[in-house]
């Protein structure tokens, strides 16, 4: 099974299993990294899931919606690297990836 790359706030590195059919936040929250939040539970109203994705892999990802991006624009940390993960789909071009999960806000 691919794996990509969690990096927590403090540096810690986590090697997460990609399952097809999960999004990114789903497949965190399943290897147990509890640094990401994800309060809404992936509904986009909370931005606690916010990473930084490996800008050599941000294409593969679906462009973001509205939500998303008023999320992120309200949450004050965010970058061209910033997505919800919990938007993001698991896909099988992930192998290797990286994402970093962003500092509370
Ligand atoms: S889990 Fe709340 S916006 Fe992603």
């Amino acid at each position: 099974m691919p794996q990509f790359i969690v990096q927590t706030p403090d540096g810690k590195e986590h090697r997460v299993d990609a399952i097809a059919g999960l999004s990114v936040m789903e497949a965190i929250k399943e290897h147990g990294v509890e640094e990401l939040l994800a309060i809404c539970g992936g509904c986009c109203s909370c931005a606690t899931c916010h990473v930084f994705v490996d800008p050599s892999f941000a294409a593969l990802f679906p462009p973001m919606g509205d939500e998303e991006a008023q999320l992120l624009n309200d949450s004050g940390l965010q970058t061209p690297a910033s997505r919800l993960s919990c938007q993001l789909p698991v896909l099988a071009g992930l192998e290797g990836a990286r994402f970093r999960i962003a500092p509370a806000g």
